[in-house]
């Protein structure tokens, strides 16, 4: 028998309790930085090396932190549903607690790609400076997704949402488009859970489940329940 479909929308919250940030707790700046100066285009062409550097440390950083309990919830979830994550998060968290679909709308950390050809993506363990190039002689520049960029991946993730029968919100302000508009491609009657301490308003008139807590707590509680219904 098929599993039901299950999609887990996340956001930097989910990492909060591993010690990375979020930025929109800290009024705006990521890491002490205006968002603008190191995730947009504008940033990158007024200064690659503070940019490659800022994504440096962030990938440094991943050496030092690791998994937390909500992480390795979402695991436990696909002993009984099909589970695909959807992350606005760069980090790697979720593939080291051993999800299984893993689907990243901004990129990743641990991946480098060519500035002149946007198909030629490396992995990438250590600093990228100025000068390390793509096998075409391009610099290469972080596999991350600036504002005022396509996303490529929401077409993947847009197709998976009117076929699951459950999604669940973690930790994310629902600021960022079109990440935050995927709900409404869901089914109109499947429940919605959000789990964050600060929820936003939601636009959902199918079932919706606030659960107030930190991603630890209230994902143990909600994956527990799911798997003994
Ligand atoms: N870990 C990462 O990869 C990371 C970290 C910071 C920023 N970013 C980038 O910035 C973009 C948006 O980042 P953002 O920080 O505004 O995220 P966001 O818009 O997803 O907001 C963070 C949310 O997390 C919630 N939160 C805080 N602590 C929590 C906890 N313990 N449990 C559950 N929820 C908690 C906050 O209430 C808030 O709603 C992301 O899409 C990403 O590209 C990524």
């Amino acid at each position: 028998m098929q599993k039901p479909k299950i999609a887990v929308l996340t956001g930097a919250g989910i990492s909060a309790e591993s010690g990375i940030k979020t930025f929109r707790d800290a009024d705006g700046l990521w890491e002490g930085h205006d968002v603008m100066e190191v995730a947009s285009p504008e940033g990158w062409h007024r200064n690659r090396n503070l940019v490659l550097d800022f994504y440096n440390q962030r990938r440094k950083q991943l050496k030092t932190v690791a998994p937390n309990a909500a992480h390795h919830s979402l695991v436990r979830l696909e002993e009984k549903f099909d589970v695909t994550i959807i992350t606005q998060n760069v980090d790697d968290l979720h593939e080291r607690a051993g999800s299984a679909n893993i689907i990243h709308l901004h990129g990743e950390l641990r991946k480098v790609r060519s500035t002149a050809n946007p198909s030629l993506i490396y992995e990438w363990e250590e600093d990228c400076v100025e000068g390390d190039t793509c096998e075409q002689g391009a610099q290469l520049r972080p596999h991350i997704v600036w504002f005022g960029e396509a996303v490529p991946e929401i077409e993947r993730a847009a197709a998976l949402m009117p076929i699951v029968e459950r999604v669940i919100i973690v930790g994310t302000s629902m600021q960022v488009y079109p990440a935050a508009g995927l709900i409404h491609y869901a089914p109109r009657f499947a429940p919605i859970h959000y789990v964050d301490p600060r929820p936003a308003a939601i636009d959902w008139t199918g079932p919706l489940e606030i659960i107030p807590e930190p991603a630890t707590q209230g994902l143990d509680a909600l994956v527990h329940r799911l798997l003994d219904s």
